[in-house]
C-alpha cells in the first residue's frame, strides 16, 4: 500500500493550530501530539531525527543541512509550532547555531530549550539573543561558571551517572507550565532521552541519502541479539522525496544488553 501524504493542507493546519483535533486522515499524524499527556511527569514529550538511508544525521564534520526536504523541514516547524518547547543538545547548538522558530509555516514559536551540561557553548549563540524565551539547563554545580548568556534564563540541575537525568528536566520544564515538549536533536540527546524511556512518540524521517559515514542518528546500549533490541512499529508517511516513521513509544525503552531495565 502508498504510504500516506503527510503534506497537510493550509486549512486544515490552520485548524489544528487552534486546537481542532480534526478527524481528517490527513491529520493522522499530528492528532496524538494534541492529546492530554498521560505519562505521570505531565509531559507529552516527541522526539524526532532526520537521517540518511545509512542512519547519520550530519557528516563526520557536523554538516545536516540539509539531509531531508523542504517539506520535512515544514514538518518540523509545525511540530514546533505544537509545542510548548522544543529541546537540543548542545552539539546541536555548536554545529547549527539554529534559530529554532517556526519560520516556515504559521503559527507560534516554542521556548527554546538548550541542554549544556558544562557550559561549554559561547553567548554568541543565536538561540540566547533575540527571539522566543530561552532556558539554558547545565548542571547545578556549572551555575556560577559564567553569567547567563544574551537574554538565557539559566537553570541548574543535578548531575546524575549519565549527565543530567532527563526525569529532572521534565520536571523543571512542567513546572513552567511547558508539557509538550519537542526534542528536535541531535541524536546523542534524542537517544538519551529513549534510553530513559522519557519519549512518547518519534518522528524519524529517513531520506533517499548515503553518507557513508557521519554522526550517528541512535547511541543506544548495545542489543547483543536482534531479538533483545526494542522492536517497534511505525506509520508511513510520504513527505516529498523522503519517508516519516511515525512511531508510538509509550514511554518505552531499550533493554540494557538484552536485560531489561530494572
Ligand atoms: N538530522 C537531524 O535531524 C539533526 C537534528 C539536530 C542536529 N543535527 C546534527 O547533529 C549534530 C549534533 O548531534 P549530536 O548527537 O552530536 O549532539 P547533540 O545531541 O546535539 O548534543 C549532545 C550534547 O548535549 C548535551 N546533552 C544532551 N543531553 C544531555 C543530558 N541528558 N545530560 C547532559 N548533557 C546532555 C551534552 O553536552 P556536552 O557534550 O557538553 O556534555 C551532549 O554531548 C550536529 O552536527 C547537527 O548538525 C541533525
Amino acid at each position: 500500500m502508498d504510504p500516506a501524504k503527510a503534506d497537510l493542507p493550509e486549512h486544515l493546519w490552520r485548524r489544528l493550530l487552534d486546537g481542532d483535533a480534526v478527524d481528517e486522515p490527513e491529520c493522522d499524524l499530528y492528532r496524538p501530539l494534541l492529546a492530554s499527556p498521560d505519562a505521570a511527569d505531565g509531559c507529552l514529550v516527541l522526539g524526532r531525527i532526520a537521517q540518511s538511508l545509512d542512519g547519520r544525521i550530519a557528516t563526520v564534520a557536523g554538516a545536516s543541512r540539509w539531509i531531508s526536504g523542504p517539506e520535512d523541514i515544514r514538518h518540523t516547524h509545525r511540530l514546533r509550532a505544537l509545542s510548548d518547547a522544543i529541546l537540543v543538545g548542545a552539539g546541536t547548538v555548536r554545529a547549527d547555531d539554529p534559530l529554532l522558530t517556526t519560520r516556515a509555516v504559521a503559527g507560534p514559536s516554542p521556548v527554546r530549550v538548550v541542554l549544556d551540561p558544562d557550559r561549554r557553548l559561547g553567548a554568541d549563540r543565536r538561540v540566547f539573543a533575540g527571539g522566543p524565551p530561552t532556558l539554558l539547563l547545565c548542571a547545578a554545580d556549572a551555575l556560577a561558571a559564567a553569567p547567563p548568556p544574551g537574554r538565557a534564563e539559566l537553570v541548574g540541575l543535578p548531575r546524575g551517572p549519565d549527565g543530567i537525568a532527563i526525569p529532572a528536566v521534565l520536571a523543571a520544564l512542567a513546572a513552567r507550565g511547558l508539557r509538550r515538549i519537542f526534542v528536535e536533536g541531535g541524536g546523542l540527546t534524542v537517544s538519551r532521552f529513549l534510553a530513559a524511556g522519557a519519549l512518547d512518540r518519534l518522528h524519524v524521517t529517513i531520506a533517499p541519502l548515503l553518507l557513508g559515514s557521519g554522526i550517528p542518528a541512535f547511541t543506544l546500549p548495545e542489543a547483543r541479539q536482534p531479538e533483545d533490541g526494542l522492536r517497534l512499529s511505525w506509520t508511513v508517511h510520504r513527505l516529498g522525496a523522503d519517508l516519516l516513521l511515525d512511531i508510538p513509544l509509550h514511554r518505552a525503552r531499550p533493554p540494557v544488553c538484552g536485560r531489561p531495565p530494572p
